[in-house]
């Protein structure tokens, strides 16, 4: 799974940064994923994350001289939805960067074209500061999600150079990472995308032993693929989350009005022999945090084989949490994916910060696989998160990277699929 025949942005840009490099005065089209969460009352941007991990590239090549058009979908509309437009991401960047950036009214067509052509470049002498064209929702035409050939050209019409740093979409065949790409003759990724690749690529090609993955979450359903691809390259597991749940379910505890996955019980049971087989070890909690339901405001902590009537676990318990720590004390790899609990409610937070905590400082390779852990672990703290070597700003993505799948974002660049 080699990266290395994916052209970087800066060996686009064919040197250093200076006037009249290669990049200057072209149209720059970067396909950034701003999917950031937005408050449902206010829509204020409730974690701007993936726009900071974005900006190394957009000073790039701003730097570079480029007229830059960025472009992302941001939640899932079906049609024009004014409440999904990218405008409080635009204002935030315009702050992050100190620029103007131009929110045309539509991703396509004369209104972003006129944008383009007007757009300020960086260069000595002049007066202002560069801008930056920001277009409006992708998925407001459903051509993008189709991956409609005919919305990819309009996008291309746009630019004279393909630039992805969207790690978080790059497993999605849509119109702006799969069909565009392969229409643009000079492409390749930027800087987030290349370190999502190298940091990921090593814990599929040559992680350092013991490779503890510790797993939470919701369902087991969702998990199964990576479960089976981390069982041929882990030497143990701790699962958390509703997820264990399920484990613990297909073992004979009952788990009283907790969430569990029955009709996954069979497969629950088969992925614990395979990794017997593979000589993987599996930790299940032996204690959880119980509550009345999702909005409780106290837990009590019980052994697994005793939850009082009517109760649900909402987090791993101390013994649990000890035994974990216990496994992580020695790992030299570590892949994180999935909450140990209801973290976002302070009864239940516990198993998952201690153990955010604890892997933070692992004296080995630690990575987060995006999603709800990375969500947690900026909640845990900054001193914490700054404790991993790699926070991934993809959730699906980077399991489905872990998982070995294809990634159509990723084949797209390849130089082999040049027009
Ligand atoms: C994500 O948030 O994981 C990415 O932005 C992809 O979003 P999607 O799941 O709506 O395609």
């Amino acid at each position: 799974m080699a990266h290395s025949d994916i052209v970087t942005i800066q060996q686009l840009q064919q040197g250093p940064l200076e006037e009249g490099g290669w990049l200057a005065n072209k149209r720059v089209f970067i396909r950034v994923d701003f999917n950031v969460p937005l408050d449902k009352k206010t829509r204020a941007i409730t974690d701007d994350s993936r726009i900071r991990a974005a900006l190394p590239t957009i000073r790039f090549a701003v730097e570079a001289g480029a007229k830059v058009i960025l472009a992302s979908h941001l939640g899932r509309p079906k049609g024009r939805d004014e409440k999904l437009s990218l405008e409080p991401v635009g204002a935030r960047l315009a702050e992050l960067t100190g620029w103007e950036v131009h929110l045309p009214e539509d991703c396509i067509g004369d209104a972003p074209k006129k944008v383009i052509h007007d757009l300020r470049v960086a260069s000595a002498g002049q007066r202002g500061g560069p801008q930056l064209c920001l277009l409006e929702n992708l998925r407001f035409h459903e051509g993008e999600e189709k991956n409609d050939e005919t919305f990819a050209r309009a996008l291309a019409e746009l630019c004279d150079v393909y630039v992805d740093d969207a790690f978080g979409a790059m497993h999605r065949a849509h119109a702006s990472v799969d069909a565009l790409p392969r229409l643009v003759k000079d492409r390749g990724m930027g800087m987030l995308v290349a370190a999502e690749l190298r940091a990921l690529a090593r814990l599929v090609e040559s992680p350092e032993r013991p490779y503890v993955a510790v797993l939470g979450g919701a369902k087991v359903s969702d998990k199964i693929d990576v479960i089976e691809a981390l069982l041929a390259r882990c030497s143990a597991i701790c699962i958390g989350g509703a997820m264990a749940n399920t484990f613990l379910a297909a073992l004979g505890r009952n788990l009283q009005r907790s969430l569990v996955e029955s009709d996954k019980l069979a497969l629950a049971r088969s992925l614990l022999s395979k990794a017997d087989s593979a000589g993987v070890k599996i930790h299940l909690p032996v204690d959880v945090v119980v509550g009345a339901g999702v909005d409780a405001t106290e837990g009590q902590v019980v052994p697994v084989d005793a939850l009082p009537a009517g109760t649900m676990a909402l987090d791993i318990g101390p013994k649990t949490v000890a035994a974990y720590l216990d496994a992580l004390g020695t790992a030299r790899t570590v892949f994180w994916n999935g909450p140990m609990g209801l973290f976002e409610s302070a009864p239940f937070a516990a198993g998952t910060f201690e153990l955010a905590r604890a892997m933070s400082k692992v004296d080995g390779f630690t990575v987060i696989g995006g999603g709800d852990s990375a969500a947690a672990v900026n909640q845990a703290g900054e001193e914490i998160a700054a404790g991993f070597d790699h926070i991934s700003t993809g959730g699906g993505a980077s399991l489905e990277f872990i998982e070995g799948k294809r990634m159509p974002g990723i084949e797209a660049l390849r130089s082999g699929a040049r027009p």
